[in-house]
């Protein structure tokens, strides 16, 4: 057996602490079956509850106590009546995301069987890609001000920011990715029509990147027209890379070209393991239905069949994404939760799922 991958659980809020045990229990399967060493400790910080307890998110050691650990398998953090959105998702995730250096965000696009998207006339197997979004700089920079505030002359800068270890490193990224796929091909979403210093400053990394990965296709698009095209024409994706603000958009655009947020996972991810990568489901903590076990745990159960991915057990990984298929293309209803029409619960979802895993 391997060296142990030592997993932080923080199962958070609302349904958070109902999906989480499921997607355990679909690792531990998973963990069985090919013969993987999974380490797991249980935290409850990073939730609205020890908010209310401890008067802050997280414990002071926070950075300390997970940096001892490979991954965080990561529920939903969130209840606005009891703790401000800003003050719980600041206080967790968001740190996690800065000072673990995850610069990868990455979400697969894939329309599963039984579920509905909400394009017309699409199969799966029609759309299989992944969003790949630059997670630490970009757009989303601190780098600006006010002036004259309160007067006419009033104005407001905010600047981008791109530099080339950021960006080099998202691009070899995905290019890694698209290389290890059959299609073996990368998108680039660009916007150098409008944006004349950074968006060409990213499109001639892309080329100086492209040389390096001869085998791997390049196309790019300009983001407006790209986006146009997630919904025309997804089967002409693979791998799509993007900067912070255009990767926003387009992992929330992708996944919901596919159907029920219930089954969307995400990575935010440091590559070279340097600190812990985090796997979480795409969906909050749903208070409106948190506390009845209707949740789907779809999403939960594929952020750890990435999970391992990410660790390098791409079969055992591969191997719980056909499960997930396999339980919602039999549509036995008494297992199915209620948004992708079933009336089972989150455990009876679960559940099946791990069997499959475990039975091979
Ligand atoms: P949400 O994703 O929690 O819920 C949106 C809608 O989708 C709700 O109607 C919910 O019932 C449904 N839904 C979500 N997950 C589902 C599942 N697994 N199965 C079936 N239905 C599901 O988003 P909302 O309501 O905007 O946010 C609630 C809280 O979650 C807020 O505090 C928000 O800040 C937080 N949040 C946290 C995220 C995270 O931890 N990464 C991401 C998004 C929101
Ligand atoms: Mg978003």
């Amino acid at each position: 057996m391997s060296k142990p991958h030592r997993i932080a659980v923080i199962p958070g809020d609302g349904i958070g602490t109902e999906v989480v045990p499921e997607g355990v229990r679909v690792l531990e399967a998973a963990a069985k079956r090919f013969n993987i060493a999974l380490d797991f400790t249980d935290f409850d910080f990073a939730s609205c509850d020890y908010y209310l307890e401890h008067g802050q998110m997280m414990p002071d050691d926070w950075f300390d106590t997970l940096m001892q650990f490979d991954c965080i398998f990561f529920g939903a953090v969130g209840w606005p009546e009891k703790v401000p959105d800003h003050v719980s998702l600041w206080g967790s995730l968001i740190k996690f995301r800065r000072d673990f250096d995850q610069y990868i965000n990455l979400r697969p696009v894939r329309l599963l069987p039984g579920i509905k998207s909400p394009l017309a006339d699409r199969k799966p197997g029609d759309i299989d890609f992944y969003v790949v979004r630059e997670n630490t700089e970009g757009e989303y920079s601190s780098l600006g001000g006010r002036m004259y505030g309160g007067t006419e002359r009033e104005f407001v800068t905010q600047q981008t920011v791109m530099s080339r270890i950021g960006v080099d490193r998202v691009l070899k990224y995905a290019y890694e990715l698209a290389q290890s796929r059959p299609r073996k091909k990368l998108t680039s979403a660009t916007k150098s029509n409008g944006i004349s210093i950074t968006m060409p400053y990213w499109d001639e990394r892309v080329k100086e990147m492209a040389v390096k990965y001869p085998d791997v296709a390049t196309d790019q698009f300009h983001i407006d027209i790209l986006s146009a095209n997630f919904v025309l024409h997804p089967g002409w994706f693979d791998v799509v890379v993007a900067s912070n603000l255009f990767g926003d958009i387009l992992s929330d655009l992708g996944p919901a070209c596919t159907g029920t947020i219930g089954v969307a996972p995400s990575a935010s991810i440091n590559p070279e393991g340097k600190f812990p990568s985090l796997f979480e489901p795409v969906h909050g903590s749903a208070p409106d239905i948190a506390g009845r076990g209707i949740a789907n745990p779809i999403g939960q159960i594929w952020s750890g069949a990435l999970m391992l991915e990410h660790l390098g057990h791409k079969e055992a990984g591969a191997a719980i994404l056909t499960a997930i298929e396999t339980v919602l293309a039999a549509g036995d209803k008494s297992v199915l939760t209620g948004d992708v029409g079933g009336n089972g619960t989150t455990g009876t979802l679960g559940r099946a799922i791990a069997e499959l895993v475990a039975g091979g």
